[in-house]
């Protein structure tokens, strides 16, 4: 029977495009896709930030095949399994000592909701229930859930659905391209967009500011990195207010940066921290919070046999996304990913700044093994030239991603050189054709 496609509405996706011109896949190993046809495409994003460690690597297929046979499914409320226990060690020991506990959930954006209440129910338990201000930031992304899209910063993705969280105010994006087009690693200008965070306190008075969460780089918005200082900044003013800074590490964690989180990376600790994606290699859906001690205490009052935090997800801790972020961990570990040695780093960056010179290329941006080519939009239809940069390319044989007119890059962490030279080329080509 021929499916119908238009049965499956496909999320931030041109349905009715792709319907007319399906692009699938049905294997995947290692850096490439496979089409139906068994066309190899080259994934330049990691699927979707998420497969780290290449796609079906053996021990993490491995690790969920056993754990599928053993134990499927484990009630996440008043029961365990020894895994979860684990993981929640094993993820603690990647992070700074003050985070010292884990909160599972199904994805990033149920990450991001569980911080968020997290924050609001911690001044609460503190007896300061009257800060419920939450600040995100322009361009920000925080998933799609209510309070993700409020926080977040993505017009697009907001103006569309109206009631957003009330309480909320946003700080100003940092990107800009008049100053620090072309950077290398982090841009020069723009810590002083911190001090909006200031101003804000000042008109809401810094009493009734429960949080701060932002992406320590932001990804979906087209990679927009910290101004050296930025997220030094943030922390000091939190601090100074009694202000939670939440980093959401949805896209920065396992090793994007070239450390195993961008707290770790840029020396800044938060006091909520947010992961899924590469937590599982992409295998099997699942995300978590890693929260403060401090934070935890506050919530360990009362009688014990009652519910300290009326949250949690029917898959919080999943049996098979614990099997598959164990094993992905071991892989990260044995194979050195998290802080490769091979000047694979630079090369990159050479590689990303090489196409400066391309058609239409106004900014490249990199850090760690993330890139971006912002390229001009045409004029009055923004996201255009992009779209057809993502159509040629992966008629080329090469999947990349596109936010506006930005191709973002975020490949599997087992990249080699060939395969960025591989990039490189067909990037190249399809800009050259573009109109
Ligand atoms: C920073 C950030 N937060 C949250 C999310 C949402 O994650 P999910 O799509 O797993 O809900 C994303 C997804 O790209 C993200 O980049």
């Amino acid at each position: 029977m021929e499916n119908n496609l238009s049965a499956y509405w496909m999320g931030f996706t041109a349905n009715r495009q792709f319907k007319q011109s399906p692009r699938m896949f049905t294997k995947s190993k290692g850096m490439f896709y496979y089409t139906p046809e068994n066309l190899e495409v080259m994934d330049s994003i990691a699927g979707l930030w998420c497969v780290n460690a290449g796609h079906c690597h053996s021990k993490i297929v491995s690790a969920v095949q056993q754990q599928v046979a053993e134990l499927d499914y484990s009630p996440a409320f008043q029961m365990g399994h020894p895994k979860a226990f684990e993981l929640a060690n094993r993820l603690t020991n990647l992070l700074p000592n003050s985070l010292q506990h884990v909160f599972y959930t199904g994805s990033g954006s149920e990450s991001v909701e569980t911080a968020l209440k997290i924050a609001l129910a911690y001044h609460r338990a503190k007896g300061q229930g009257q800060k419920t201000l939450l600040i995100g930031r322009e361009r920000a992304y925080h998933g799609v859930n209510f309070g993700g899209m409020s926080v977040g910063g993505m017009v697009a993705n907001r103006k569309m659905f109206a009631n957003l969280l009330g309480n909320v105010d946003h700080l100003p994006h940092t990107h800009d391209i008049s100053k620090n087009a072309f950077s290398r690693g982090l841009p020069s200008h723009g810590m002083e967009k911190a001090d909006v965070l200031n101003d804000l306190l000042n008109l809401h008075d810094p009493s009734t500011v429960a949080a701060v969460i932002v992406e320590p780089i932001a990804g979906s918005a087209g990679v927009l990195l910290p101004p050296k200082g930025y997220l030094e900044k943030l922390r000091a003013i939190c601090d100074q207010h009694d202000i939670l800074l939440i980093f959401d590490e949805v896209i920065t964690g396992f090793g994007r940066l070239g450390d195993s989180f961008a707290t770790n990376y840029f020396g800044v600790i938060p006091d909520i921290l947010t992961t899924a994606k590469g937590l599982t290699n992409g295998t099997v859906p699942m995300g978590a919070v890693m929260i403060s001690d401090e934070i935890y205490q506050a919530f360990m009052h009362g009688p014990e046999h009652t519910v300290e935090l009326f949250h949690g997800y029917t898959f919080s801790g999943h049996p098979l996304a614990c099997a598959a972020a164990l094993a992905a961990l071991d892989v990260y570990e044995e194979e050195k990913l998290f802080q490769r040695q091979d000047g694979i780093y630079q090369y990159w960056e050479d590689a990303m700044h090489s196409m400066m010179n391309l058609p239409f290329v106004i900014d490249i941006r990199n850090l760690g093994l993330i890139g971006a080519i912002e390229l001009e939009p045409v004029a009055g239809s923004p996201g255009k030239r992009a779209f057809q940069a993502f159509l040629n390319a992966y008629e080329a044989g090469l999947l990349i991603r596109t936010t506006g007119d930005t191709i973002a890059f975020s490949p599997p962490l087992i990249i080699e050189k060939q395969h960025i030279d591989r990039l490189v080329e067909t990037v190249s080509k399809v800009l050259k054709h573009l109109t």
